[in-house]
């Protein structure tokens, strides 16, 4: 019923609401590594595999529509490149052996999302209000669901 719910009423969100939740949870996941000062195997994999998902799908079907937009331009420019250095620095977690190593670079990942989302949310969805009409963000609302799932249940959608 709960998840029925759920479902429904993320049908009728746009693409800024469920950017900011996604944020919101990775966030929150973050939060527990950092606040506890301890590298957790299963919350960092919980956390690896959203910002995955989320990235790919914002990449996708968000900053694909404003990258030639005189207005948004700069700003998904410096967007793309913030998710290549986020990507680079997983991949140097996993490549750490050592807890304390994984640690520290989880907290500089940590960081630099925070940082990331404030822009996001900030300067580029006032950029993106002004380019999108409200039926596109509800429809680019709609692509973004179904790549995350498609990419969460390993499917490739085109
Ligand atoms: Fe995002
Ligand atoms: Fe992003």
């Amino acid at each position: 019923m709960e998840q029925t719910e759920t479902v429904r009423n993320r049908s009728n969100m746009t693409i800024y609401d469920l950017l900011k939740q996604d944020h919101k949870d990775v966030k929150k996941l973050f939060k527990e590594i950092v606040d506890n000062n301890r590298y957790q195997d299963n919350i960092y994999m919980q956390v690896k595999k959203a910002l995955e998902v989320h990235m790919a799908g914002e990449e996708k079907v968000f900053y694909s529509r404003l990258e030639n937009n005189m207005d948004t331009r700069e700003l998904v420019l410096e967007s793309f490149e913030e998710h290549d250095l986020g990507k680079k620095v997983i991949k140097d977690i996993d490549s750490s052996a050592a807890e304390d190593a994984k640690l520290a670079k989880v907290k500089v990942l940590s960081a630099a999302f925070d940082q990331h989302i404030r822009q996001e949310e900030g300067d580029l969805f006032k950029k993106a209000k002004k380019v999108l009409s409200s039926d596109d963000e509800h429809e680019i609302g709609r692509l973004f669901e179904n790549e995350k799932m498609a990419k969460m249940q390993g499917r490739n959608v085109t």
